[in-house]
């Protein structure tokens, strides 16, 4: 199925933009609508590579402005959509719940009200495309994979914000019938990803020799996934899965956050010349993370099954292409770690 028109929304966050980059190389004859309020997590520096393509737009805009929304969807006629923008760090959501309630709540809601709106019931070659997160699941303990079956248990404002959204999206295709898709990742990394998070933030530490704070004991456990294997597994799903489905996407790739952050002081201390051991003795355990979950690991069988999905790299490949992309790109970390950065970190680590 061709589209003419699709919206990516938070196309200029992490994972966004990866999306975009590949929906505007992909598909040459669909214009590819990057919608984005371009908050201190979206940067249209990290699609400055393709931004001049003929399919490529962008649109500065609110996902809770509902007005706006049913105004570009009418304005555009887009008839398919990816939906990516949120807030999006379990962090931020513990001290500031009610703006992921706006965002991921009721931009979502907007936005299905807005799709419903223009495509009134004629559905064909239509789609509302959800991405969501693991995280509804809640967490594991030391045995287990999320299934698509498994109940959601969200633990965070966070989570439960991507729930709620993830419940609607479900209910819209339930009561009126409009065709949607959903998938939950697991925690992506890779280029562009913004450096509160915990590859980024180390990565970012590391090269300036600043304290390295693992929360708790670091025994949590992550499945990582390289963001362009993401976009690949949205790509396929948005255009071969069946509609009304969920779709798990994961790396199977467990890491304990100690490990992990041990593993990029190894690969860093190895390119920046340093002497064998030298990070490590940046690593501080600080005050853990309220309701911190234990741990998340995605079962991707039947996306691999059923649409023949693999990601392309393996961890040791992607991590490395990840720091070589820090390394090579300390400008733009300059710019998204000036200004707001700081106060945000200067709050969040200090005393913790
Ligand atoms: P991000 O925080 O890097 O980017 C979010 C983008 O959304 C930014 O460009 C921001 O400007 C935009 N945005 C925020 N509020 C907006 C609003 N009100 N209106 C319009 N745009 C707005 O996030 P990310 O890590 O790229 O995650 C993207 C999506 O993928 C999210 O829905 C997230 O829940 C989901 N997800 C993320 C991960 C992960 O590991 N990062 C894993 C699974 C799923
Ligand atoms: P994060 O990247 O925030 O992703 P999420 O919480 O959505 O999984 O955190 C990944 C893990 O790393 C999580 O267990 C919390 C931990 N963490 C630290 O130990 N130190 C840090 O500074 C950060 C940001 C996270």
């Amino acid at each position: 199925m061709t589209y003419k028109n699709i919206v990516i929304t938070g196309g200029a966050g992490f994972i966004g933009s990866h999306v975009v980059r590949r929906f505007v190389k992909q598909y040459p004859d669909t214009m590819i609508w990057n919608l984005d309020k371009l908050t201190y997590a979206g940067n249209l520096e990290n699609l400055k590579d393709i931004d001049q393509s003929p399919n490529y737009r962008f649109i500065k805009a609110d996902i809770t402005d509902a007005a706006l929304m049913d105004q570009l969807f009418e304005t555009h006629q887009f008839d398919g959509v990816i939906h990516l923008a949120a807030e999006s760090h379990v962090d931020r959501s513990i001290s500031h719940p009610m703006e992921f309630v706006m965002t991921n709540v009721v931009g979502t809601v907007n936005l299905l009200n807005a799709a419903r709106k223009i495509w009134n019931g004629h559905f064909e070659n239509k789609l509302f495309y959800h991405v969501s997160t693991d995280e509804v699941y809640g967490e594991l303990g030391d045995e287990g994979k999320f299934l698509e079956t498994t109940p959601y248990s969200p633990n965070s404002p966070y989570s439960a914000s991507k729930a709620s959204s993830d419940h609607f999206v479900r209910a819209y295709h339930h009561t009126y019938g409009l065709p949607i898709k959903i998938s939950n990742c697991s925690n992506n990394y890779g280029a562009n990803h913004f450096p509160e998070k915990l590859i980024p933030l180390m990565i970012n530490n590391i090269m300036n020799k600043k304290p390295l704070p693992v929360y708790g004991k670091g025994e949590n456990v992550r499945d990582w996934l390289f963001v362009e294997d993401h976009a690949t597994a949205i790509d396929a799903i948005f255009h071969r899965g069946n509609i009304g489905e969920t779709f798990n996407i994961g790396g199977n790739n467990e890491w304990k956050n100690i490990d992990l952050v041990r593993l990029l002081c190894r690969v860093m201390d190895t390119k920046l010349g340093r002497s064998e051991g030298e990070s490590e003795q940046l690593i501080t355990f600080v005050g853990d993370r309220a309701g911190h979950d234990f741990r998340y690991a995605i079962d991707s069988g039947k996306l691999m099954r059923e649409l023949g999905w693999q990601p392309s790299v393996t961890f040791e490949q992607g991590l490395e292409k990840t720091v070589d992309w820090y390394l090579a790109n300390q400008e733009w970390l300059g710019h998204v770690t000036s200004g707001a950065y700081k106060a945000y970190y200067d709050n969040m680590y200090t005393n913790r």
